[in-house]
């Protein structure tokens, strides 16, 4: 099929031309982000591809359907970016990529939180400058500490297994227990029993108006002093003004973010000769018991695979037939 493919980085066209070798879809590849200016750029294309900083409102989906498109394949497990009411209302399919390598962001999770703990980020920094004191850079064993996961699909269950291994005493909230993290140890309690007893808080659930701002000024008050809070889900489950404040009073001891807020505007672009614009992010950025990183939790060569694998194979299969695989609920 002709796809339009929006918001194309250099590591997304090697891997969909490596798995479209045959050249099975004709895809034309454009960096802007889908928005409704972009979208003049779609021809004769049936197939739109967008990843998770790409709009997909209620405006843009009409346009779309306006100039023929006939299916949305989101690169991206995530989909709370598009108005799904407002495709289902138009008859757009829209799928996605349900499960692509869920170790990819747990490791990611866990690699914040050690580094986090041990301050590697500042050793390295100040090892390049000759600085070899150890000054402010002790953790804490992660064996026997108790990890709070929130939300025990795919990803949580990782991260969990991955804890369980450092020997900590692993609890949980979820709307829908997962047997499997059961059988290997895991404990679900109530949301208030785990943020007052988790010494570190790992973020895995979807956004979803539950989930908005989960983490807020009373959820972060029952937490324990010098908590540690991990989020590689999605950025609006923190509210970002609150956890400044907790970092400020020492409520949060540390805090490793993959995803922002408002993250649609700067995540994987370069600013570095303009700054950052964002007041609340460049605030962030000025703690040292605070990592950002940009939304690359995903990012691993298997998953890179596994996206450009299953978001062809869901097109294939819409050409095919006109069956959705691996539609949006
Ligand atoms: P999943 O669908 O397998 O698991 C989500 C879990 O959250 C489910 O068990 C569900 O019951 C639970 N949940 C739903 N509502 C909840 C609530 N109100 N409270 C507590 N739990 C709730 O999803 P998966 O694959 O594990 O992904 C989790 C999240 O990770 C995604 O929603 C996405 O936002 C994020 N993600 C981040 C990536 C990154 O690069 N940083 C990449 C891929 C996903």
């Amino acid at each position: 099929m002709k796809v339009a493919f929006f918001n194309t980085k250099p590591y997304d066209q090697e891997y969909f031309d490596r798995v479209n070798s045959a050249g099975t879809h004709q895809i034309r590849y454009f960096s802007s982000r889908l928005d409704l200016e972009s979208t003049s750029l779609i021809s004769d294309e049936k197939v739109v591809c967008a990843f998770i900083n790409d709009n997909l409102d209620a405006q843009v989906l009409h346009k779309l359907k306006d100039k023929g498109i006939e299916l949305i394949a989101l690169r991206s497990a995530g989909f709370n970016h598009v108005d799904i009411a407002c495709a289902k209302q138009l008859s757009l399919p829209v799928v996605r990529v349900p499960a692509y390598s869920p170790y990819a962001v747990a490791e990611h999770g866990v690699g914040l939180l050690l580094c986090l703990n041990r301050g590697i980020h500042r050793a390295h920094n100040r090892i390049r400058e000759g600085d070899f004191s150890l000054r402010n850079l002790m953790g804490f064993d992660l064996h026997g500490k108790t990890v709070g996961i929130i939300g025990t699909g795919k990803i949580g269950e990782a991260f969990a297994n991955i804890m369980l291994g450092f020997g900590c005493n692993v609890i949980a909230y979820d709307v829908v227990h997962n047997e499997q993290c059961i059988k290997s140890g895991v404990t679900y309690v109530s949301l208030d029993h785990l943020l007052s007893r988790a010494d570190v808080i790992s973020l895995h659930c979807p956004l979803t108006p539950d989930t908005y701002h989960l983490i807020g000024q009373k959820a972060l008050a029952k937490m324990r002093d010098g908590v540690t809070i991990i989020n590689t889900s999605r950025g609006k489950l923190v509210d970002t003004k609150a956890i400044i404040n907790a970092l400020k009073s020492g409520k949060v001891g540390l805090l490793g973010l993959d995803v922002y807020e408002e993250e649609e505007a700067l995540f994987f672009e370069d600013f570095s000769a303009q700054g950052i614009q964002d007041d609340l992010l460049a605030r962030l950025t000025t703690f040292p018991n605070v990592i950002v990183t940009s939304h690359q939790g995903f990012f691993t060569q298997e998953a890179m695979l596994n996206i450009a694998q299953t978001t062809l194979s869901n097109i294939s299969q819409f050409e095919q037939d006109g069956s959705v695989q691996n539609g949006v609920l």
